[in-house]
């Protein structure tokens, strides 16, 4: 039966793997923004200390649950009990929701660094200002990069886990790393820059008191979906784990890793909005429209088309290493299934279908201009018009739809039901004796762990989930 599923090849592909799905879109792309935008040193101060707490707690959780039950989000909680199969459900209707609205990004992603090429090799890739609100509204172009991404995707989750996710991320991850290191020091050359470190790294205590509790929201939410926890990604890729694997460590090295990239995409995209004098709170515009100027007409030349390319680049890598981690717990549901009857996985032809699922779902995210709607261009309109809703974040336009309902429904839903599960139900006890101590010497963080999911895990999901609703209806 392993076998049939696959299994990872060795120890520093399946962290590669892990880091890859960890890190993504929301490392480079949402943790600056929402760190711009939330107080900067405040915001990474409690942004650390809750991946100590609840994202180190719940990663351990979730390699642990997949490895015992060498099943996928569905299989894994069907196999703790019948009840809780809708759980993992949840996940997979996670992964579908998010898996669309991700690839259309990175749709986009692919254009631009293809944009920076283009003017690399001399030709013309796209003009300097006020493409991006162009682009969204050029559905043709839109969809085709949509399916591009979609593509790249099935060709990669078609492959299988150790010789298609594994293999690509074994490359990818550490290039992806290289680059970001490169654009990191050039831009810390740049008079100027200081500026953007200050803001990270000196917490303002006083914006800390007054605004605790949007801080701790917004760094929370960012904190499980930057660790693709909550949707049972983490599940299905430790069902791919051998039993000589060691859970505390790994459950360590993912969220360390991805912190250490959030934290350097910030020090890459901050200093570089310092240097050239661009706004840091300037939102979800920051990938494509502060970023865009910052390297044509910031840095210009030749040596903006190069770093914009490799910027470009690194993104499209993050974005590809976390989407075939969300099409594989799509695709795993299937998967399990056949192999439950007995029959051949046909891993080849899952993909193909889940991903076709995936991109009807998140079709309407390409087709609504990103809330320019029929007016502005786009072949859709946005969720409030289409169905008459009033309008509220979201459901002013699709993305922000999806994303309302897995990021801010969803996913907290699922880790606070998981860790209710483990630390109330299952027993914290049980799952580090049957599972996390089988490869390992004794557990010493038994009771932290056990404190963690009993009460701090639940309550700040809890939070987040009532905040996340309080603002995407407000
Ligand atoms: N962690 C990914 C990111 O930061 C997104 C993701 C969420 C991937 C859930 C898989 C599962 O962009």
């Amino acid at each position: 039966m392993e076998n049939n599923r696959g299994q990872w090849g060795s120890t520093f592909g399946f962290i590669m793997a892990a880091v890859g799905s960890a890190v993504g879109l929301g490392n480079i792309w949402g943790f600056p923004y929402k760190c711009g935008a939330n107080g900067g040193g405040a915001f990474v101060l409690v942004y650390l200390i809750l991946v100590i707490s609840v994202g180190v707690t719940t990663m351990l959780g979730e390699l642990a649950i997949g490895r015992k039950t060498g099943r996928g989000a569905v299989g894994a909680y069907t196999s703790l009990s019948k009840k809780y199969t809708w759980i993992g459900y949840m996940g997979v209707a996670s992964g579908f929701i998010i898996v669309g609205f991700y690839s259309v990004l990175g749709g986009i992603v692919l254009r631009y660094m293809l944009g920076f090429l283009m003017n690399l090799l001399g030709m013309s890739g796209f003009p300097a200002e006020g493409f991006f609100g162009a682009w969204i509204a050029n559905m043709p172009g839109m969809l085709l990069f949509y399916a591009i991404f979609m593509i790249i995707n099935i060709v990669i989750v078609m492959g299988g886990i150790s010789g298609g996710i594994e293999k690509f991320s074994k490359i990818a991850m550490p290039a992806l790393f290289a680059m970001l290191l490169i654009i990191i020091v050039y831009v810390a050359c740049q008079p100027g820059a200081a500026e953007g470190y200050k803001y990270m790294w000196i917490p303002d205590f006083n914006y800390l008191f007054s605004n605790f509790f949007t801080v701790l929201k917004v760094a929370a939410g960012q904190m499980f979906f930057s660790l693709s926890l909550g949707m049972g990604c983490m599940i299905t890729y430790g069902s791919y784990l051998s039993k000589s694997e060691n859970l505390v460590r790994n459950s360590l090295i993912i969220p360390f890793s991805d912190t250490t990239v959030a934290l350097m995409s910030g020090m890459c995209i901050l200093p570089a909005c310092a240097a050239y004098g661009m706004e840091y709170a300037g939102g979800p515009g920051l990938l494509f429209n502060t970023m865009q100027t910052v390297f044509t007409q910031g840095m210009g030349g030749t040596i903006g088309n190069i770093m914009g390319f490799m910027f470009y680049l690194l993104v499209l890598i993050a974005a590809i290493t976390s989407s075939i981690s969300l099409l594989e717990v799509c695709t795993a549901y299937l998967i399990d299934k056949r192999i439950e009857k007995g029959k051949d996985p046909q891993r080849v032809k899952m993909t193909v279908i889940m991903a076709v699922i995936a991109f009807v779902v998140g079709l309407p995210t390409a087709l609504d201009g990103l809330g320019t709607n029929v007016a502005g261009g786009a072949w859709m309109n946005n969720p409030a018009e289409m169905f008459g809703l009033p309008v509220m974040t979201a459901t002013a336009d699709w993305l922000d739809f999806y994303d309302f309902l897995a990021e801010g429904v969803l996913m907290p839903l699922g880790a606070m039901i998981m860790s209710i599960l483990i630390g109330w139900v299952f027993g914290t006890k049980k799952l580090i004796g049957e599972e996390v101590e089988v490869s390992a010497a004794k557990f010493t963080g038994a009771k932290f762990f056990d404190i963690c999911f009993k009460f701090v895990v639940p309550v700040i999901m809890a939070i987040v989930l009532v905040a996340q609703i309080t603002s995407f209806l407000g």
